[in-house]
């Protein structure tokens, strides 16, 4: 009835950052606007795809056609994932993980607001969140059989998301150069990592990188 190709095939991508409480009205959060995470739900869904969208708080539209699941912390991005993939008895087709999640977050948030005190200011205890991307990889009856990370650098692109591809696990690595105009802006200048390959894609718009990276995307299931 669909001709389109990701007719059928069930997505999980992960966009935004996260926001780590420390008290009722304060956090730590990382930056990123979530354009280039909703450019590829959006880009997904335009082939036909079935995507669930799990975000952190940004301020964009949910694309048309998608399912948008708010979250804040690592923690509730994380189960939220959790929740997507397990939805069905078949594991999802495609996670791209592309949120800029939180490394730490707070030990023993404050259920009050933190007074400032003459003593001088408090000291944050941190712990590591977990690896929502790691997790997602790791072998198992519910891994989605393709799995697509970022990797954020200001240099050594290519030794630093090949060491990103071993050690979480995923399959393919958007690895995204970061030392120039890139947060917030709408350009973007990436080299997809695969396992046996490299393929560097010319400077362009967040949503080209991310009909590309969806017909590249395509492309691994028609084959
Ligand atoms: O290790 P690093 O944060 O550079 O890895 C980036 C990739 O890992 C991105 O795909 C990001 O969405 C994912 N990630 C994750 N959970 C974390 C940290 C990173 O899913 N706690």
């Amino acid at each position: 009835p669909d001709g389109r190709p990701l007719a059928g095939r069930k997505a999980v991508v992960t966009a935004g950052p996260t926001f780590e409480p420390i008290d009722p009205v304060r956090g730590l959060t990382n930056r990123s606007s979530g354009k280039q995470g909703y450019a590829v739900a959006a880009a997904l869904a335009d082939l036909g795809a079935e995507v669930t969208l799990i975000s952190g708080p940004v301020a964009l539209d949910a694309p048309v056609g998608v399912t948008r699941v708010w979250v804040e912390a690592a923690t509730e991005m994380k189960a939220a994932v959790e929740a997507a993939l397990n939805a069905s008895d078949r594991p999802a087709d495609i996670a791209v993980m592309s949120a800029a999640v939180a490394d730490w977050r707070i030990d023993g948030v404050s259920t009050g607001k933190i007074k400032k005190k003459p003593g001088g200011p408090p000291s944050l205890a941190l712990i590591e969140n977990p690896d929502i991307l790691a997790g997602v990889s790791a072998p198992g009856p519910k891994r989605p059989k393709l799995v697509v990370g970022f990797a954020a650098e200001t240099s050594d692109l290519e030794a630093n998301a090949r060491a990103k591809l071993s050690k979480k696990g995923c399959d393919w690595i958007v690895g995204n150069d970061v030392s120039g105009e890139v947060f917030g802006s709408d350009g973007n200048a990436v080299t997809l990592f695969t396992r046996d390959g490299a393929e560097p894609w010319p400077r362009q718009s967040k949503t080209e990188v991310a009909r590309k990276l969806a017909l590249r995307i395509a492309d691994h299931f028609k084959a």
